[in-house]
């Protein structure tokens, strides 16, 4: 029998089919196994032959307690319970590492193994750990399963950026153990926003202007970052598109880390759809046209000449979305007077539902600070809430975003 996700908060005493796929980052398995067993679930471990290259079999049963299954073709297994029975029992399957060719194959609707056969046959919720080499991920091929993958419901709990085993760096490194059992906590809580998926933009851009130099602003990303950790708090999915900024990531987001405006743009684009999108970040307006190759020297013949150029309005480019535009689309407003008269004229503008506009005149100390001073404006009209924490500010949206959705 499938069990309905979210019936209740616990994680306690669910059943998590793992399966194991081939990969380096197969050794977070065990960790990850560690995790849930503290969290008293129930570990169901499935080894695919490639995954038994890169750990044992007899440590992920110890540390499972439980028997991991290999073959397609255990009959003594097929007897007692069959495959099809075995992904149906569980309440969860999580495929961590998840490699290009596990995804590939799932995508294709093959079985030709005890793990594809059991994600065919199932009927529980699958979450993908994916892990591989930045250029796999990146493929053309991989990005076509990824979306025919997610597009049938499938869940992703990154990769990340990094270094990577074979000594490349960008996406494609398996999420860490705390944050993929923090995604499965997150799946089986129920909150208003449950289902929901919601994208939120945060810090700074950094615009370069020679190897060394770049444009940038005040933003700290921490009202960004608490809105995240607010609407994942309710259940949402969350992506949340970072600029460069120092404070620390919230726990059970897909954080994808930019620099600059058009890679915000095409992080936002590549994490749609959404049911809600959040627009926090200070993006830079514009963008040096003529970004210098080698660092600009003083050459004692006067100031260089530096032009610009307009980067994308990433907000307004969503807000007037033809198709597959969020149901909620929600746009900050950084004004130094005539705030409410400002944001509502930006509303409009931008084609976003609501405008949460704030004062960043120094004297407010509001960028960079932890406390915002907001002014919520909606078709209905203009809301000035008192003076409060980041993270007030933050829990008060998402009960608004959250009664808005329901
Ligand atoms: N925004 C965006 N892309 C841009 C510029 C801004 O998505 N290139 C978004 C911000 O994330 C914010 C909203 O637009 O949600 C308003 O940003 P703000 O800086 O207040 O407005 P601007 O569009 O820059 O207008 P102005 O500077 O004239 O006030």
């Amino acid at each position: 029998m499938c069990l309905p996700m979210g019936e209740t908060r616990m994680l306690a005493s669910r059943r998590i089919l793992l399966v194991i796929g081939g990969g380096i980052a197969a050794y977070k398995s065990l960790e990850i196994i560690r995790r849930l067993r503290e969290r008293s679930v129930e570990i169901i471990p499935v080894l695919t032959s490639a995954g038994a290259e890169f750990v044992t079999p007899l440590s992920v049963s110890a540390l499972a307690g439980n028997q991991v299954h290999r073959d397609l073709f255990d009959l003594t297994m097929e007897a007692e319970m069959g495959h099809i029975a075995l992904g149906r029992s569980a309440d969860l399957i999580l495929v961590a590492p998840a490699t290009a060719n596990l995804m590939a194959r799932m995508a294709t609707g093959q079985a030709d193994d005890l793990a594809t056969t059991i994600l065919l046959a199932t009927c529980a919720k699958v979450v993908l750990a994916p892990a591989m080499n930045v250029r796999m991920w990146e493929n053309p091929a991989t990005r076509r399963n990824v979306a025919t993958l997610k597009s049938e419901g499938i869940a992703f709990v990154g990769p990340n950026d990094g270094d990577m085993a074979c000594g490349e760096f960008g996406p494609g490194r398996m999420a860490e153990p705390a944050e993929i059992v923090a995604a499965v906590e997150n799946m089986f809580s129920r909150g208003p926003l449950t289902g929901k998926k919601a994208l939120v933009t945060s810090g700074p851009t950094h615009e370069p202007i020679d190897p060394v130099r770049y444009i940038a602003n005040r933003s700290s990303g921490m009202q960004g970052n608490a809105i995240a950790r607010a609407l994942k708090a309710l259940g949402a999915e969350v992506v949340l598109v970072s600029g460069p900024v120092d404070v620390a990531s919230p726990e059970g987001v897909r954080v994808v880390r930019v620099q600059t405006a058009r890679e915000m743009m095409d992080a936002v684009h590549s994490a749609l759809p959404a049911d809600v999108a959040v627009f926090a970040a200070a993006v830079a307006d514009w963008r040096v046209k003529n970004v210098y190759g080698g660092k600009i020297k003083k050459t004692g013949k006067g100031l260089p000449k530096i032009e610009f150029e307009e980067n994308p309005d990433i907000l307004a480019t969503v807000g007037r979305m033809k198709s597959g535009r969020p149901e909620l689309v929600i746009g900050f407003a950084a004004e130094t007077d005539d705030i409410a008269g400002n944001a509502a004229s930006k509303r409009l503008r931008k084609g976003c539902d609501w405008v949460v506009a704030n004062d960043v005149s120094p004297e407010t100390g509001i960028m960079g600070g932890t406390e915002n001073a907001v002014t919520l404006v909606t078709e209905n009209g203009v809301d000035t809430w008192d003076r409060m924490s980041k993270n007030e500010v933050a829990v008060r949206l998402a009960d608004l975003v959250a009664r808005e959705l329901s």
